[in-house]
């Protein structure tokens, strides 16, 4: 995770975001600060990039790279005003090489780290499922199998507002996912549905209230306060809703999933 002190909405690269509605930047801290705490209490242990300022948008840390069993795919950002970050994560990750044993992958094509790339580790033995569309170029999946060595599935977003992967679907455990059907093509909707019979699926409401944006260990799921529908579906499914209040990170058009990297050694 990374602190957002100098998160801003300065730039719009999102339909969330509008560069007149004013972020505040005590609440921000103070709601980033409860998500961090909520993972750590949930026996999570957290560690911190540090922040950088003029790239506001590094509270974003999900998409920064994507790991898997240890080889970590970086990413290459579309905008401009995010490229920056990029090589604080390749630091991080090379920093630690020994004695974590991470291997860094260094990327040719676009492509927004764990924005748009999910992983099941025991589904099909292995699964990523990939999102293009508005970020990630479809030639980073193919890198990005290169790279880790699993089986990809591609998946193309149709809906601005869900411009990630992980605005839309999320894993849930080891092997299933919740997605919401609509911010997907109609055969990326039937391919999400051969590959995830018993999926929960989201509505456009629990979309639009970023309910999709959440981190589960496999039983807690934490995800944004507004998404009181999919805690109810979580809930009826067998899981544990966390809901975490995350209205300010909302405003960059990120919630719980998008201010989270994580590491897969
Ligand atoms: N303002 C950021 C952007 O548009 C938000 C990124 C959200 N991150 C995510 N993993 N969906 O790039």
């Amino acid at each position: 995770m990374c602190p957002p002190d100098h998160y801003v909405v300065e730039y719009a690269i999102n339909p969330w975001m509008d560069t007149r509605a004013p972020v505040d930047p005590d609440l921000a801290t103070k709601q980033w600060e409860i998500l961090r705490d909520t993972l750590a209490g949930l026996g999570h242990t957290v560690h911190l990039l540090d922040p950088v300022a003029g790239l506001p948008d590094m509270v974003f840390a999900a998409n920064g790279a994507f790991s898997v069993d240890g080889v970590v795919y970086g990413a290459r950002f579309r905008y401009p005003q995010r490229a920056g970050e990029a090589s604080t994560h390749r630091r991080w990750y090379e920093a630690r090489s020994v004695p974590d044993g991470w291997r860094f992958v260094a990327p040719r094509e676009t492509n927004e780290g764990e924005g748009d790339f999910a992983y099941l580790p025991d589904a099909y033995g292995g699964l990523i499922l990939a999102g293009y569309g508005f970020r990630t170029e479809i030639a980073a999946h193919a890198e990005a199998q290169e790279a880790l060595g699993r089986a990809l599935v591609s998946l193309r977003l149709v809906e601005p507002r869900f411009y990630h992967l992980d605005t839309a679907l999320a894993a849930l455990d080891d092997t299933n996912v919740a997605y919401y059907p609509g911010a997907f093509s109609d055969s990326s909707v039937a391919v999400l549905r051969q590959l995830f019979p018993h999926a929960v699926l989201a509505d456009a409401a629990d979309a639009d209230a970023f309910g999709l944006n959440l981190v589960s260990d496999g039983r807690n799921v934490v995800l944004n306060a507004e998404a009181t529908g999919l805690a109810n579906r979580l809930r009826e499914a067998g899981y544990t809703p966390i809901p975490v209040d995350l209205s300010e990170l909302k405003k960059g058009g990120g919630s719980v999933k998008c201010c989270v990297a994580e590491l897969r050694v």
